[in-house]
């Protein structure tokens, strides 16, 4: 049996709400309440738009001028150089298309690993098909980008090259630095999708040699619908939406305020201590599924993985039906990334790192918050052994047989 020590919360009407334990933040993040806090003033009072002139725009446009300077802070960015967008997919969408079309004159070449997230790799396959040449990157076992591979395919023509810097899947934190240094040694330009790593790894635009990142608010505790694109001075890049001319012109469409100074907010909230005790928590889950349940493998590194993440093969199960036992016992996990987890095709990040088809099916990620505790994790490791021996029960693979 397993014993749960979540204690329940009691509602007002005297029923009970079972706590449930959340371990899906790489998909998203619940609100801070401090986030919300910050938001508020201008979610009611302070209603201006930050284009206008008089006192109520100037209030906007002033919560708006701080909000990037804290982020581009945080980054070490130039602020000018930092862009509101509406997420992580318009910062990628931007930053690939927006680049290869104002670039178009110097070259035709893109080069994208093979595990971006989808919103690299379907503007990728767009510019395919409107004439450009896309070339993905080979991973090892392990995600790491190869980097002779990526001076292999870099040619006269390529323009761009990015590279997640830390994959939303299996936790692999690329050495940006190393590959921003072949880029530009070879005269590209280097782009980098840090919506997993903002907060959790260090970023530093200018010592990494970072042209263009991707940063989002609904992975750090912020609100959902707002991201940014740094771009660094010098840089063309046209914009993808065209307007009023916000944004220095290059992202048009009233800024939203409320979800901006919510961003701003939430860089506050992670702190170094809580990626310290987060990598521990992953390590010591890691080590007793591995320990207590046969047939499982772990997906990514051991060492330079994001601090909350585990993800796990159980071979001769399906991911989806862990993934719903799990929930029906108040625990949410992601089989692959959220993103995909809507499709039947195994996950292309598990193909990349030569998981075979059978097994990609078997995997669950679990991602840690900065309020998960020890407990939730060892009743977590405890309903997964049940929940896994019951399906291998039904199974009619052997062990041993995958
Ligand atoms: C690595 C990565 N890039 C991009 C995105 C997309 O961000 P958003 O949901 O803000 O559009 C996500 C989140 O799903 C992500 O994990």
């Amino acid at each position: 049996m397993v014993k749960k020590i979540v204690k329940n919360k009691k509602l007002e009407n005297g029923t009970e709400d079972p706590k449930r334990i959340y371990l899906d933040n790489a998909a998203t993040t619940a609100l801070s309440p401090k986030v919300f806090e910050a938001m508020k003033p201008y979610l009611q009072n302070l209603c201006g738009n930050a284009s206008s002139m008089h006192s109520e725009g100037m209030q906007a446009k002033q919560a708006l001028e701080e909000a990037r300077a804290r982020i581009a802070q945080k980054i070490n960015a130039n602020p000018t150089r930092l862009f509101f967008t509406s997420g992580g997919t318009e910062s990628n969408n931007w930053a690939l298309k927006g680049f290869a079309l104002a670039n178009k004159d110097r070259g035709n070449h893109i080069i994208v690993s093979s595990i971006e997230h989808d919103s690299v790799l379907e503007p990728a396959a767009w510019l395919a098909k409107q004439g450009f040449k896309v070339s993905y990157l080979k991973v090892d076992s392990n995600g790491f980008v190869d980097l002779q591979d990526l001076q292999n395919q870099i040619v006269e023509k390529t323009l761009l090259v990015s590279v997640i810097h830390a994959n939303n899947e299996i936790g692999t934190i690329q050495d940006i630095e190393k590959i921003a240094a072949i880029c530009h040694s070879r005269n590209v330009f280097f782009h980098t999708d840090a919506c997993q790593s903002f907060m959790k790894c260090r970023i530093d635009v200018e010592k990494q040699g970072i042209d263009m990142l991707t940063i989002n608010g609904h992975k750090i505790y912020g609100p959902k619908g707002i991201g940014a694109l740094y771009v660094k001075q010098g840089i063309k890049i046209v914009p993808l939406l065209h307007g009023g001319g916000h944004e220095l012109g290059l992202r048009s469409g009233t800024e939203n305020v409320p979800s901006i100074a919510g961003f701003a907010e939430a860089t506050e909230i992670i702190t170094e201590k809580d990626v310290e005790r987060m990598q521990k928590l992953r390590d010591y889950m890691i080590d007793r599924i591995s320990n207590e349940i046969r047939e499982t493998i772990l997906n990514g590194p051991v060492n330079n993985r994001l601090c909350n993440n585990v993800n796990i093969i159980f071979k001769r199960i399906e991911g989806e039906s862990i993934l719903l036992r799990l929930n029906a016992l108040g625990i949410a996990v992601s089989t692959g990334s959220a993103c995909s987890s809507h499709s039947l095709k195994p996950s292309h990040v598990l193909l990349a790192i030569g998981v075979k088809p059978e097994l990609a099916h078997g995997s669950i990620r679990f991602s840690l918050g900065i309020e998960t505790t020890k407990e939730d994790i060892d009743y977590t490791v405890d309903c997964v052994k049940k929940v896994v021996a019951d399906l291998r029960e039904m199974t009619p693979i052997r062990e041993g047989e995958l």
